[in-house]
């Protein structure tokens, strides 16, 4: 279906996001005919070029960064016909008469802010002060959103000023993922899952975002992040808000939005010993962790795994697992909602049974699986073993229709529709920090040093012990 004629423009357009997800997600939009004839992308930066300039430079983003096969000369210089330029000045008065002067009037008008944060403040400022923006108008922002709660108070602070809670795009591209939505849809759409979903049934929980990829290249920034601010902030506290949240009346952006912020808020407190940080070795294949970021004292973690509790009705009891790092062994991403044992077993005690676990996977390879118990076949006995019912979305519904959208595209169709659902309100981004800040200022205080690990492998031991400790084990990064 396509949405509504609309001008986006994008401020930092010629940057990194914008050539890498922004643009060649755009373009994917257009080849699925979802873009109206009179769409306009808008591309804005310091860069003094024209629009053919800009074209050109989209043309090779989308080439560099779209696998071959997935466009097409022709296509991507329609696409382009579609796009403008103008050189701004986010500090200054350069281009901004020009910029008014582009947008339309009538149309869904969409700023995007591709820039450091800094900067949020001064654009917002300007696209009110030349009348680009109306009330009308949606405001696009990225991660990462403030670095604790001072300073995402400081940002909610400067947009506020200019734009409505309503017209206010928070990105956490997690949320466009298809699984992540698929969550829900699992959840809320059948009447299976919800009777269990409790700390009744559910042992525990375990969220897993392993990936393989180093921070070098991007070390200075990340040093001063680490990841409980670049991933268990935002990324892992939505699919823990997602997973664990009541359901809502409605599938509208604030009946959701409500029921995640009442999960972060009843976050507790995580004390020190359910917290494992670690920083990766270096090997054969890539420099240390330490040598990435340049800096040799780093304290930073390039791993985290935590026990988290939930403090309502519903979990009390049941521990959330939460375990992100780099240079891991696979890149996987995974949710395992591990239920609890049948109370009693009239088979008898059975060496290595395990119980039911329903495992959603996010990447790589989208998909469901359900563990359970069955008989092992032949006339051994009633001998139990566990088989997965499996549903790999690309073989339940064909190639074609799991090739899903990139998170980018559909958030950025989202801001179109003016759909707020799968974007971070100020609130929920607010209580996310009060929750991590006092962890955070803990490491600090004790000048907490992280534990090393092995690249390739699945983190430092501290983490396997965290688990075991419980009487519980991590599922394998395979
Ligand atoms: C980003 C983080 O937000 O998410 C990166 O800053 C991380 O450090 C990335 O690699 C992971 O996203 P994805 O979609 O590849 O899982």
């Amino acid at each position: 279906i396509p949405v509504d004629p609309f001008d986006l423009v994008i401020f930092g357009g010629t940057g990194d996001l914008a050539r890498r997800k922004i643009l060649p997600g755009l373009y994917h939009r257009f080849c699925a005919g979802q873009m109206p004839a009179t769409a306009r992308i808008i591309g804005a930066a310091r860069t003094e070029q024209d629009a053919a300039a800009y074209r050109g430079q989209v043309a090779e983003a989308i080439a560099e960064f779209l696998p071959e096969g997935s466009w097409d000369a022709e296509s991507v210089a329609q696409f382009c016909e579609r796009l403008d330029y103008v050189a701004i000045d986010a500090r200054g008065e350069g281009g901004w008469k020009e910029l008014a002067g582009l947008v339309r009037e009538g149309v869904v008008r969409a700023f995007y802010l591709s820039v450091a944060p800094s900067l949020f403040g001064d654009i917002a400022e300007r696209l009110h002060a030349h009348g680009v923006a109306d009330g009308e108008s949606r405001i696009v922002v990225e991660k990462p959103f403030g670095r604790d709660l001072a300073s995402a108070r400081a940002l909610n602070a400067v947009l506020a000023a200019h734009f409505d809670e309503s017209q206010i795009y928070r990105i956490d591209h997690y949320l466009g993922k298809e699984t992540v939505q698929n969550l829900m849809a699992v959840r809320f759409g059948n009447i299976l899952f919800e009777p269990l979903w409790n700390a009744q049934y559910i042992d525990h929980i375990q969220i897993t975002v392993s990936e393989t990829v180093a921070v070098g290249g991007r070390g200075a920034y990340y040093d001063k992040s680490g990841a409980m601010r670049d991933m268990v902030q935002n990324h892992l506290m939505q699919l823990l808000c997602l997973i664990a949240m009541e359901p809502p009346s409605k599938f509208e952006p604030d009946a959701v939005r409500d029921e995640k912020l009442k999960v972060i808020r009843a976050l507790e407190p995580v004390p020190p010993s359910a917290i494992v940080r670690g920083q990766y070795r270096g090997d054969a294949n890539g420099p240390s962790y330490r040598e990435d970021a340049e800096n040799p004292e780093s304290r930073t973690e390039s791993f985290i795994a935590m026990r988290v509790q939930i403090a309502n009705w519903r979990w009390s009891g049941t521990p959330i697992y939460l375990r992100t790092g780099k240079r891991l062994r696979a890149r996987e991403s995974e949710i395992a909602v591990v239920f609890k044992d049948p109370p009693h077993s009239i088979f008898g005690e059975q060496e290595g049974r395990r119980g039911n676990v329903l495992v959603i996977r996010l990447q790589p390879d989208e998909g469901m699986h359900l563990r359970v118990t069955i008989k092992e076949p032949g006339p051994g006995g009633m001998r139990l073993m566990e088989v997965p019912l499996d549903m790999s979305f690309a073989d339940a519904l064909g190639p074609d229709e799991a090739d899903v959208p990139d998170a980018y595209e559909r958030l950025i169709m989202d801001v179109i529709r003016g759909n707020q659902t799968l974007f971070m309100r100020g609130d929920e981004v607010e209580a996310a920090w009060a929750w991590t800040d006092p962890i955070i200022e803990g490491w600090e205080e004790r000048r907490d040093v992280p534990e090393l690990y092995d690249p390739g492998s699945s983190g430092p031991e501290g983490a396997l012990a965290l688990m075991h400790r419980d009487g519980r084990r991590w599922r394998e990064i395979k």
